[in-house]
């Protein structure tokens, strides 16, 4: 197939207000860069809008492109040209993941590395497919320092989030209880409907003493911290000797900050990040393929899902985002092909 020009969402500046930085969103017909012989071209089925994503719209991520750029690290769609190495992947339905240059996936048609890619199992939903790659293999890497430790109990903040979300159904499993902490009383409302017992709203009067109490109660071990500011040295504050706040994320804004040197000196407690392109790239490719087919398995059996609040054509872009930053723990938003 000879497919040479796409429809793309185009970010033309990155500015650190995002109202501004979604004004200038345009949807324009560019060219296909060529595929080198390990590409794969993917005909657009879904692709979700994450908080990476919105940081990189702001030019705070990680991944700075040339301007103008096509945002979106993954999605969803069929493979439908390839390059002279990946021909295997032709006409097969894949997730992907797209950290190139030169590429991203809230496009028509884009092209990604054979490599970065999920070939899906056979009642694997598109939909559930477009948030495969990023999310489920985080909470997973996360959840493997619980595991090695012994199942210990564990926090997480942002817990109205997706990443969390998946976490608890592993601990479910596991008998493994959850400290959760959250930013609204709906979210409380929603996770104790959930059978969650230990919920607690960090912009509660009492939310210190009832966070003390629940680290007295379950001694945690980690906490996965996907805000950073304050909360995180709050959070290793309170925790008991030796454990380790994994920063995942940074919603705040803000650096870390708060820590109580006395712990990190004298309680063992310990501070690293968590970077899911590193944990992928620690493992051959034996391990990844075993990660993502249990992962597959997770959702084809019900056991894992991602809420999704709404879908949106690529023309709709700003109004889909907007609908996301309003309210992200009503699940995320699908950019779909418009015809
Ligand atoms: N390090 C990695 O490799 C890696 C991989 C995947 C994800 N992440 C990070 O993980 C974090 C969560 O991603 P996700 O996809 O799970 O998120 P999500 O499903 O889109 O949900 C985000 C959650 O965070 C809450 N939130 C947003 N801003 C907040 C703030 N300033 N303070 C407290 N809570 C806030 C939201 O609550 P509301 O409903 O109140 O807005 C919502 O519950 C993001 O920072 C993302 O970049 C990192």
């Amino acid at each position: 197939m000879n497919i040479t020009k796409t429809r793309a969402v185009i970010l033309p500046q990155y500015n650190d207000n995002l109202i501004r930085a979604l004004l200038g969103l345009k949807i324009e017909e560019i060219d296909i860069p060529e595929l080198r012989s390990d590409d794969v071209l993917i005909r657009l089925e879904a692709a979700p809008c994450n908080p990476s994503d919105i940081a990189f719209l702001r030019g705070g991520y990680n991944i700075v492109k040339p301007l103008p750029a096509v945002p979106g690290f993954e999605g969803t769609g069929e493979v439908v040209d390839t390059g002279e190495n990946a021909r295997n992947l032709l006409g097969k339905k894949v997730s992907c993941f797209s950290q190139d240059d030169a590429d991203g996936t809230w496009a028509e048609y884009f092209r990604v590395k054979a490599s970065d890619c999920i070939v899906l199992k056979k009642g694997m939903e598109m939909e559930q497919a477009a948030c495969l790659s990023i999310n489920p293999l985080t909470a997973i890497g996360l959840f493997a320092m619980v595991e090695q430790a012994g199942n210990p109990s564990f926090i997480v903040n942002a817990a109205g989030g997706q990443v969390p979300d998946f976490m608890r159904m592993m601990a479910a499993e596991k008998g493994i209880e959850v400290i959760n902490i959250v930013r609204r009383p709906e979210q409380v409302a929603h996770l104790k409907s959930e059978g969650q017992q230990w919920v607690l709203n960090n912009t509660d009067d009492y939310f210190t003493e009832q966070f003390k109490e629940a680290c007295n109660n379950l001694k945690p071990a980690f906490a996965f911290d996907a805000v950073a500011g304050d909360m995180a040295g709050q959070l290793l504050n309170c925790m008991p000797g030796g454990a380790t706040l994994v920063v995942y994320g940074g919603l705040s804004g803000q650096a870390v900050s708060g820590l109580d040197p006395m712990g990190l000196i004298f309680r063992h407690k310990k501070v690293m990040g968590f970077n899911l392109n590193d944990w992928i790239a620690g493992m051959d490719r034996e391990t990844f393929q075993q990660y993502t087919d249990f992962v597959q398995d997770q959702f084809i059996r019900g056991k894992f899902k991602t809420t999704i609040q709404g879908h949106y054509k690529l023309e709709e872009v700003v109004t889909g985002i907007r609908t996301y930053i309003k309210s992200m723990s009503s699940g995320k938003i699908l950019l779909i092909r418009s015809e």
